[in-house]
C-alpha cells in the first residue's frame, strides 16, 4: 500500500533528530543542574518534542501544556493568537522551558512568553525544535534550536498540515503547491 508519506521529501531523518533532541537536552542537564524544571508544552505540535526531549533531561522535570487558537487549517497564519488551554499549575518562582515545536512568525511564542512571564516565573527559556529566523514579524528568539530552516514548510515529528502527518517519524517538506 502506497502512503502519502512515501511521496513527501524527508528533511530530517528520525535518527538525525534524535541525534540533535539529545544533544539539546545535554545542553539544558547541564543549564539546570540540580533545579527543578516544568517544561511547558504548546499543543498539539510540540507534544512529540516535549517527550523525546524531556527524555533527555537529566534533572527533576514536570510538564504543563498550553493551547492557543488554531494557526489555520493550510499554510497560513491568521496571525490572531488566543489561549484555548491554560496551564493546569502555577509557574510562580520556576524555571520554566517553554517548548515548541517551530519558531516562525514569533507571534505565538512572543503571546504566550508574555503571558507566561505574568505570573514571575524564576526563569523562562524558549526551546523550538525549528526555527525559520527569515518569516520573523516578532523580534524573539528560542535559547535552545534544534535546525534552522528557510522559509518551508514542514511536517511530521508533531507537526501538521491540517492536522495530518503530525505521526511521521521524520521531518517532511510539503509541497508548496499542497491544497489550503
Ligand atoms: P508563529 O506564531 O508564526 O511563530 O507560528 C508558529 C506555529 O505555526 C507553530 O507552532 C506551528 O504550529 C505553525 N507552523 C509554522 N510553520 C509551520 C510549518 O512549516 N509546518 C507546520 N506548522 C507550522
Ligand atoms: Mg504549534
Amino acid at each position: 500500500m502506497k502512503t502519502p508519506q512515501a511521496r513527501l521529501e524527508v528533511l530530517y531523518t528520525a535518527e538525525q533528530i534524535a541525534e540533535r533532541v539529545a544533544e539539546i537536552g545535554a545542553k539544558i542537564s547541564h543549564d539546570y543542574a540540580g533545579e527543578h524544571i516544568i517544561l511547558v508544552g504548546v499543543l498539539k505540535g510540540a507534544a512529540i518534542f516535549l517527550s523525546d526531549l524531556a527524555r533527555a533531561i537529566t534533572p527533576d522535570c514536570t510538564f504543563d501544556f498550553v493551547a492557543v487558537s488554531s494557526y489555520g487549517r493550510g499554510m497560513h497564519s491568521s496571525g490572531v493568537v488566543k489561549l484555548i488551554k491554560d496551564l493546569d499549575h502555577s509557574i510562580e518562582r520556576r524555571h520554566v522551558i517553554l517548548v515548541e515545536d517551530i519558531l516562525d512568525t514569533g507571534l505565538t511564542i512572543g503571546y504566550l512568553r508574555g503571558l507566561l512571564l505574568q505570573q514571575k516565573p524564576a526563569s523562562l527559556r524558549i526551546a523550538a525544535l525549528l526555527d525559520k529566523p527569515a518569516r520573523r514579524l516578532q523580534k524573539i528568539e528560542a535559547d535552545y534550536v534544534g535546525f534552522t530552516l528557510p522559509n518551508l514548510f514542514v511536517v511530521g515529528y508533531g507537526m501538521d498540515y491540517a492536522e495530518k502527518f503530525r505521526n511521521l517519524p521524520n521531518i517532511c517538506l510539503m509541497p508548496p503547491d499542497a491544497p489550503e
